[in-house]
Parts: structure tokens; sequence; C-alpha cells
């Protein structure tokens, strides 16, 4: 694990309801916004989409409850965040008859979901992957997301290319492009795809409560 996310939520740290603060808190408005925001691309409850990074369904909650049943599919690195959605999160949300699809993956095997998706999302996941994991992501997902088909990522934005400075972070906190939150300049995407079946856009600001940018990878 090259992140904060290796580490396992206990079972009593579910109960008390740590995982929503471990995936980033802002439990309500970040789940709710990229819910919206898809729906406002064009989201139908009749097509499937992939939530990479899904964590303990932050976003999945609202899109498993709009999607058709069987249409979510989530996939996250961390098997503690999956079970806090699968034990308490869809339990809580009377949504266990929803037949999301859930899956404990590191690499990006998307296929291991064996069908195809015409939309994705992975939402405050770019921020906490280093450049060739993004990469790794792209190239995978670039297996199963059907031509025409859209892919966003939220990502925080550094002020220009080669910015090596300490960055302000929201809350305050100070921190570098090359250090956990990530910080990229949107150059490097066009950059990362360069060979794959994929063209970027900067959407920019998106009303992200923490002001991060989204992406908009298309499939050729
Ligand atoms: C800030 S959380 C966001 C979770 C979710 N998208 C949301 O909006 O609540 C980042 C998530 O990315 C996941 N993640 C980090 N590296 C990953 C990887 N290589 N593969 C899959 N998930 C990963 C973490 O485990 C965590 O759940």
């Amino acid at each position: 694990m090259l992140n904060a996310y290796g580490r396992q939520m206990t079972e009593s740290e579910v109960a008390e309801g740590v995982h929503r603060q471990f995936v980033g808190g802002l439990w309500e408005p970040v789940g709710h916004r990229q819910f919206e925001f898809l729906v406002e691309r064009g989201l139908k409850p009749s097509q499937r989409l992939l939530d990479v990074g899904c964590g303990c369904l932050r976003g999945g909650i609202h899109f498993v409850r709009y999607l058709d049943p069987g249409n979510y599919y989530g996939i996250d690195v961390n098997a503690s965040l999956i079970q806090a959605a699968e034990r308490f999160e869809l339990p809580a949300a009377g949504l266990t008859d929803r037949c999301p699809h859930l899956l404990v993956d590191g690499q990006f095997t998307f296929t291991r979901f064996a069908t195809t998706f015409p939309v994705a999302i992975a939402l405050s996941v770019f921020t906490h992957l280093p450049a060739n994991s993004i990469e790794r992501c792209l190239v995978r997902l670039a297996e199963v997301i059907e031509p025409g088909g859209r892919f966003y990522a939220s990502y925080f934005e550094s002020p220009r290319p080669h910015h090596v400075e300490p960055l302000a972070h929201p809350g305050g906190v100070r921190t570098h492009c090359d250090a956990d939150p990530f910080h990229y300049h949107f150059s490097l995407f066009p950059f990362l795809i360069e060979g794959l079946p994929w063209s970027v856009h900067n959407l920019g600001d998106w009303q992200h409560p923490r002001s991060q940018h989204m992406l908009e990878f298309t499939r050729k």
C-alpha cells in the first residue's frame, strides 16, 4: 500500500462511524455532490456505473439507490471499507436488496467484474495516488470503458507545471505536490494518456467543498 488507505478499520471503529471520517468526512455534501454531478452529466438508472476507489460508499449509497438493481460496481483496495459498506452503510440505508457489486482490489483489475461500463468515476482517489498508479488506473480502465464512455476523476490542481514549493491545502495544512494529498497540474494528464484510447478535458471547478477540480476522460 502506498498511501494512508492501507490502514484497516476495526469493527468497533465502524460501529462508531469512524469509517466516514476516514474517507474524508463531509459525508453528506461530498456524497450528494458526486451523485448530482453524474446525473447532471446524463447518468441514467439503466446504465452500469463503475466507482473506482468507492470506499464505504459515501457517493455509492446515492448511486445504488438511483441505479437499477445490479448496475452499481464499486472497487476499493481497503477491505475494511468494503465491509463497512456491506455490513453498515447498505443495511442502514435499506439498500441491501439493490445487489451492488463490490470488490476488494488495489491493482485496478476491473476485468474481474466481467462486464463493460459507459460511465466511471473516481472521487477523491487521484488525490491519494502517485502518478504511476494513475497511469495503471487509466490503462486498466481503457479495457472496460465502452467506446464513447466517460470517466470522471477529481484531483487537486497545482498552480503551475513543475511546481515544487509547499501548497496551502484546505483546512490550513501545508503540503507538497509529491506527498499525499497529491496535487497535479492538468498538463500531466494529456501526457499520461499518450498512446491510450482516451481524450481528456479539464472541467475545472464543479462545486466540490474542498475545491477539487474534475477531469473528464472520453474513451475513443
Ligand atoms: C478519499 S477516499 C474516497 C472514497 C470514495 N470515492 C468517496 O467519495 O467517499 C479514497 C479511496 O481510494 C481508495 N484507494 C486508494 N488507492 C486505491 C487503489 N489502488 N485501488 C482502489 N482503491 C484505492 C481508498 O481505499 C479510499 O477508499
